[in-house]
């Protein structure tokens, strides 16, 4: 009950803390040499022609940026750092690129050092403007300590062994537990290797920040031109093969204000693409321990009326820590022509059961495509009738694989068995099962635009939406969301008695 009057108070107090806030940092001598860290390429607006460029170093430097093809030099660029909690932060957005080509570059913070020192060097590709495109998406790492973030990375290292065409990642949030720069030290020592060699479209976590403002958006060089705000996270969309795709911050006003309802609407009617994919940290559709909560329950009922209304192919989410895929959608009713949900599962260690009080009150089994739990010691899995049956193969890290040719999008979900070193099986030889898959189909072409305006969203307009935006949410709180809660909870206390999961 402590959590449940938690939750309540801080939808009010939530929109105290959308009008404050700030961050400090403390300056660091500068010293002579220096290694760039936490180096991301993330996706930037045009995904054939730029990327976005974000990195750290412990002291301020100018540091170059250099971009290459085939060890001939096409761009370069003097970034000069700024403070940022403790450490200098660099962002360069690189444009004028040529579609589908391949690319190299090379970060030096001490251009200027006659001595030999360490450079980051890394590559990336961009999109040759075809109809193909292949992706991985995973969630919720959400370590810790070292170990844990290296288990994320294998699992991550795992998704581009299975499918090395990827051109970029989805990491669907809580990239960290606590967001210190201890945390993301630790996420750098175990990601860097693989964020150097590839594209990042990055979600913003509700643990990814957790009370410093910017933190998110300052991690990332992300194109926040339409971003209804980027305090506690940023959404912005691309277009990569003929998929459009945006990404939520479901961090606004609790999960969505409506100012971002809006933003998804026009985005949406905005591409022509075939293909149109929403991704988000939180979910509508769960049975994991926070799928009895009323942001879970608002993003149910008002986001899916917005992906409904914009024929929204795919959604993607994390949050839970569980992998559920629904069957097709609309109206929160079984339908063929309808919107697919998959909750990633975790590419971390962190993972959690089924909440069988959730079932028939905020999640209806016949909605159920496959769930998959990949808890240590068990692994549930839906069976078609019920999700009692285990197996051990599902005990593992989660990864998932996106493939689009065309009309037809295929999707794999997979896990990664866990360590088995202490056996002598190194990372790179550990299993890999291929636990979900599913295709879409769809005639080409259809996809019309029907929203050309601007769709930016003033500060003031996203401050003045943010107490509808609430009353919104509260509306659904109390009428809907209270009443099914005390329905649950004769079924909740009897799970928690047995069980003693909440
Ligand atoms: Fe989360």
């Amino acid at each position: 009950m402590k959590k449940i009057f938690f939750r309540l108070i801080s939808l009010v107090l939530c929109a105290a803390l959308i009008f404050g806030g700030a961050s400090s940092a403390s300056a660091k001598e500068i010293k002579e040499c220096d290694k760039a860290f936490r180096v991301s390429v993330a996706v930037n607006g045009d995904t054939a022609t730029r990327r976005g460029f974000c990195w750290y170093s412990s002291a301020n430097h100018k540091a170059k940026l250099t971009v290459s093809e085939n060890g001939v030099t096409v761009k370069e660029y003097t970034v000069e750092g700024f403070e940022w909690e403790g450490n200098f932060c660099y962002k360069q957005v690189v444009d004028g690129l040529s579609a589908g080509r391949n690319y190299d570059y090379v970060i030096d913070l001490v251009p200027e050092l006659a001595e030999p020192h360490e450079t980051v060097n890394g590559s990336f590709s961009t999109d040759d403007a075809d109809s193909k495109v292949d992706f991985i998406a995973y969630a919720d790492i959400q370590a810790g300590n070292l170990g844990n973030f290296q288990k994320g990375a294998d699992t991550v290292a795992a998704a581009f062994r299975t499918m090395p065409s990827a051109e970029f990642m989805l990491n669907m949030g809580d990239f960290t537990n606590d967001s210190t720069n201890e945390e993301w030290d630790f996420y750098a020592q175990a990601m860097d290797g693989i964020n150097v060699t590839t594209t990042i479209a990055p979600v913003s976590g509700n643990h990814d920040g957790l009370g410093v403002w910017n933190w998110f958006n300052n991690l990332f060089c992300l194109d926040t031109s339409e971003s209804v705000q980027t305090l506690n996270g940023v959404n912005y969309s691309f277009d990569y093969g003929n998929a459009h795709i945006a990404v939520l911050n479901t961090n606004d006003v609790l999960s969505i204000s409506l100012s971002q309802l809006r933003w998804l609407k026009n985005d949406m009617n905005s591409t022509d693409k075939d293909w149109k994919i929403v991704c988000m940290h939180k979910t509508p559709y769960t049975l994991g321990k926070d799928g009895k909560w009323p942001d879970a329950l608002y993003l149910q009922k008002s986001l899916t009326k917005v992906l409904d209304d914009c024929n929204v192919d795919l959604v993607l989410s994390g949050h839970d820590h569980q992998y559920l895929r629904t069957k097709p959608l609309t109206g929160n009713k079984l339908d063929d022509n309808g919107v697919t949900y998959v909750l990633c599962g975790t590419a971390g260690s962190k993972r959690y059961e089924v909440r069988s009080f959730l079932a028939n009150n905020f999640l209806k089994p016949e909605f159920i495509g496959m769930l998959n739990i990949q808890k240590n010691g068990y692994g549930n899995y839906w069976n078609g009738t019920d999700w009692s049956s285990t197996r051990e193969t599902n005990i593992g890290g989660c990864f998932n694989t996106v493939s689009i040719d065309g009309g037809t999008l295929t999707f794999n979900s997979y896990i990664l068995q866990d360590d088995l070193t202490e056996q002598g099986v190194p990372a790179e030889d550990r299993p890999v099962t291929n636990t979900d898959s599913f295709t879409l189909t769809k005639e080409e072409g259809l996809n019309k635009i029907t929203f050309t305006g601007d769709n930016t969203t003033s500060e003031a307009e996203f401050y003045l939406g943010v107490i509808p935006s609430f009353c919104a949410l509260a509306a659904y709180t109390f009428s809907i969301w209270l009443p099914k809660f005390f329905i649950m909870l004769p079924n909740l206390i009897k799970v928690y008695v047995n069980e003693g999961t909440f």
